[in-house]
């Protein structure tokens, strides 16, 4: 029997990622540029990015960053960070900018500098009635943040009592349900209105949660919201290639120094960057579906943004390659997913 050999894509867009700033966005910004034609630039920096104002200087900070190669080919789009104070004529002048493309829930304290995240979501009834209006999505951290409430189920609860209170006082606000990680979030975003959709990362299809603990503690595979059992990762991959235009993709590579992984108290977030289509190439074929790649990585996420559709195309050729052990961090140290492991997949 023939195998595919070579695969060619429309180029595609990842709709979740870190790019941090300074030296360190130097370092990984090339891995996704070359990949992606565009990217949704998370705003968690220190201090976030919670107007418009800093939304641009991030975006031209961005484009300055960008190797001369990879100059005018990669477009970041930018958000907003959500607290308990955004104002309606912010979500306005976001709007007018026609550079920001969505504004970030992150619950305070549920992840990496979420400090200054929204404490109650009836805070921000104003700012989420001004989006809707104004048709500007809403993009969800999904998980509550209570600590007595177990960490596995914490995407679980927030869809109970956050998500869809919000969907149901707000119906024509466009959500998207980021990095979901659990059977009941896929399940949940299948059934929604067409106002709902969601990214999936391709580590939380690659990897269950068993990966944390394979012989000892394995902080390079700890993210938020953490790995679960593997019965949602094959329901997430289910959802992935299911044809389903709700599902997209969004890598929320996240990198952090190794120092502060391999820590007492390790930051949450796994870097996949320096091989994100190729990781998604290689779930996509176990699952046997690699002809619903290209709709997942190229074209869902575009229609939901409402942007166009990317017209250049990227090959991806059977070559197995070893992935580094270690990537350069402005000086530090970053371990990238499955450092040192054989990858099948790689885009010429
Ligand atoms: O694992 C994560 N890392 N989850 C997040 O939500 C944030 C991210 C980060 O910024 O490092
Ligand atoms: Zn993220």
């Amino acid at each position: 029997m023939n195998t595919l050999q070579e695969l060619t894509l429309t180029r595609p867009d990842d709709f979740h990622l870190h790019v941090r700033d300074d030296a360190q966005m130097q370092a990984v910004l090339p891995f996704s540029a070359r990949q992606f034609a565009r990217a949704i630039i998370m705003p968690n920096l220190k201090p976030p990015v919670v107007t418009t104002a800093l939304a641009a200087a991030y975006r031209d900070r961005i484009l300055s960053a960008l190797p001369d190669a990879l100059k005018h080919r990669f477009e970041p789009l930018m958000t907003l960070y959500l607290t308990d104070d955004t104002a309606p004529p912010e979500i306005l002048r976001a709007k007018n900018s026609g550079i920001v493309h969505g504004v970030k829930l992150y619950p305070a304290g549920a992840t990496t500098n979420s400090a200054a995240g929204v404490t109650d979501i009836a805070r921000c009834y104003a700012a989420l009635e001004a989006m809707e209006k104004n048709d500007m999505p809403l993009l969800v951290h999904g998980e509550v943040t209570d600590p007595s409430i177990d960490i596995f189920d914490r995407e679980k609860i927030f869809i109970d009592t956050v998500l869809t209170p919000v969907i149901r006082r707000f119906p024509g606000l466009r959500v998207v349900f980021e990095h979901i990680t659990t059977q009941e979030a896929a399940d949940f975003v299948a059934a929604a209105p067409d106002t709902l959709a969601a990214t999936i990362t391709a580590h939380h299809l690659r990897y269950n949660r068993n990966a944390i603990f394979q012989g000892g503690i394995r902080p390079h595979y700890y993210c938020l919201p953490v790995l679960k059992r593997e019965h949602h990762r094959q329901a997430l991959t289910r959802a992935a290639t299911s044809g389903s235009k709700k599902f997209f993709l969004g890598t929320d590579s996240a990198p952090h120094p190794c120092a502060l992984k391999e820590n007492d108290c390790g930051c949450a977030g796994i870097f996949t960057a320096h091989a994100a289509i190729e990781l998604y190439a290689e779930a996509f074929e176990q699952a046997g579906a690699l002809d619903r790649l290209e709709a997942f990585a190229s074209f869902n996420g575009a229609d939901f943004y409402r942007l166009p559709r990317n017209t250049a195309r990227i090959t991806l050729r059977k070559t197995p390659w070893q992935i580094p052990e270690r990537i350069d961090f402005a000086g530090d140290m970053l371990i990238p997913l499955a450092a040192g492991e054989m990858l099948g997949w790689k885009m010429l």
